[in-house]
């Protein structure tokens, strides 16, 4: 069986496939309607432009859904991140916006065999289809762990204190409001055990109202929240511009 992870921004992107097979349907109707006349030429060519940009829009859309392709994990960003975790003596691991189960996939063969694997998200599938505890679960079973997926926001995660031993959050900060996100920093320190570890995998994006650089945006915002950073390291996206930053943090002893 395959891994199956949902079409991010799933709405917008059907609506630009029927915005495009719309204009195409109308632009060949009007253009089969052409007379003999000489007017019907220029007509002809409009509606030869607007099935061409039309078939051009649906490709974009159709490739944009599949990177990557929907079954497929893109493991090297998941290793980068586990590579710098104690993920093989860990009880108790909580990712925050683990979705559909792509960073539980990825971060799975990483885990040692007794882990308490929680995965945390609000589980929107306005935003990415099929989103819900559902594939979570499916998948993490399918990369051979299992996770016990909780619904609710990373800014008020419904875990105790103190009782886990790695969170994760693997591309999910940047989704979440400036205020929201440093929130949700906060409580990772809170739910992270006094000796455990926080691990961040950002793309090198900051939330829509903030203009910055993103490493040194998350760097800030980490320590703001009450956490010692142990290494921020950037890491190659393969094919695409801008690099991960990886931010592995810990709870400031009090
Ligand atoms: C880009 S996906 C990343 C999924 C997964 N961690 C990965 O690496 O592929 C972002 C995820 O964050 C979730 N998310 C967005 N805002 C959230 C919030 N406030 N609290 C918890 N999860 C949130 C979304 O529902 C989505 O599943």
């Amino acid at each position: 069986m395959a891994y199956c992870f949902g079409i991010y921004h799933w709405r917008r992107r059907l609506r630009s496939l029927l915005v495009a097979a719309g204009v195409s349907a109308l632009a060949l109707w009007i253009g089969m309607r052409g007379s003999t006349r000489e007017s019907s030429r220029v007509v002809h060519a409009c509606c030869l432009v607007a099935v061409v940009r039309s078939a051009v829009d649906a490709g974009r859309t159709v490739s944009g859904a599949l990177s990557p392709p929907p079954w497929v994990v893109e493991r090297y960003k998941y290793d980068a991140l586990a590579a710098r975790l104690p993920l093989g003596r860990a009880d108790r691991v909580l990712d925050v916006g683990c979705g559909t189960g792509r960073s539980l996939v990825g971060l799975a063969p990483h885990l040692g065999g007794s882990t308490t694997l929680l995965g945390l998200d609000v589980f929107d599938d306005r935003v990415i289809l099929g989103n819900g505890p559902a594939l979570a679960r499916r998948n993490a079973a399918l990369a051979g762990v299992e996770v016990t997926p909780l619904q609710g926001d990373a800014a008020r995660p419904p875990v105790a204190a103190n009782t886990i031993d790695v969170v994760t959050a693997c591309r999910v900060l940047h989704d979440l409001p400036p205020p929201d996100a440093d929130r949700a920093l906060g409580e990772f320190a809170r739910v992270c055990a006094p000796d455990g570890t926080v691990g961040v995998l950002e793309l090198p994006l900051t939330p829509d109202e903030v203009d910055a650089d993103p490493a040194a945006y998350w760097r800030e915002r980490t320590l703001a929240a009450g956490l010692e950073i142990e290494r921020l390291d950037r890491v190659d996206r393969c094919g695409a511009e801008g690099r991960y930053v990886v931010i592995v943090a810990t709870p400031v002893a009090e």
